[in-house]
C-alpha cells in the first residue's frame, strides 16, 4: 500500500475542509489521519446552534476511526480555510495524546506551507494513559 507523504495527506485535510459545517465561525477546518494499518481517514469541523456541542476536525477524524476500529495512529494533518497555520485547540491536543503514537507526526499547514510537529511539542506535560499503565 502506498503511504502517503506528509504533503499528501496536508492536501487531503485541505480537500476534506470543504465539507465543514461552520455557519457561525465561518473557519472551515479539515483533518486528515493517517493510521498504522496505512487507512486514511479524514475529518471536519460541525458546529451547532448550542455552540458547545461543536466538533472539532481533528476530533471528528479520530472518532471516525476509534469508531471502526482503529487505535494506532502515526500521523495527523490538519488545515483551514483561515489564512494562515491553525493550531490545534486544547482539547483536540488531549484527544491526540489519546491514541496517536508517542513519535506521531502532527502536520500544520496550508497550500504552501508544511510544517511538522510531535505531541511533545504541543502538549509538553501531558496528562496521560501512560498514568494508568501499572494499574491494568
Ligand atoms: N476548530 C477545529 O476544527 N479544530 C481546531 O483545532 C480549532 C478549532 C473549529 C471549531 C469551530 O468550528 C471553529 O474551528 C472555530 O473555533
Amino acid at each position: 500500500m502506498h503511504t502517503p507523504s506528509d504533503r499528501e495527506l496536508l492536501d487531503m485535510a485541505i480537500k476534506a475542509y470543504q465539507n465543514a459545517y461552520a455557519p457561525y465561525s465561518g473557519i472551515q477546518v479539515g483533518a486528515a489521519l493517517l493510521a498504522k494499518d496505512g487507512k486514511i481517514y479524514t475529518g471536519v469541523n460541525v458546529e451547532n446552534a448550542s455552540f458547545g456541542a461543536t466538533n472539532c476536525a481533528e476530533r471528528t477524524a479520530i472518532f471516525k476511526a476509534v469508531s471502526e476500529g482503529e487505535k494506532d495512529f502515526t500521523t495527523i494533518a490538519i488545515a483551514s480555510s483561515l489564512d494562515h497555520i491553525i493550531t490545534p485547540c486544547g482539547i483536540c491536543r488531549q484527544v491526540m495524546a489519546e491514541f496517536l503514537d508517542k513519535d506521531a507526526r502532527i502536520i500544520l499547514g496550508d497550500k504552501n506551507t508544511l510544517k511538522v510537529y510531535s505531541l511533545g511539542d504541543i502538549l509538553p506535560l501531558m496528562f496521560s494513559k501512560e498514568e494508568f499503565e501499572d494499574k491494568k
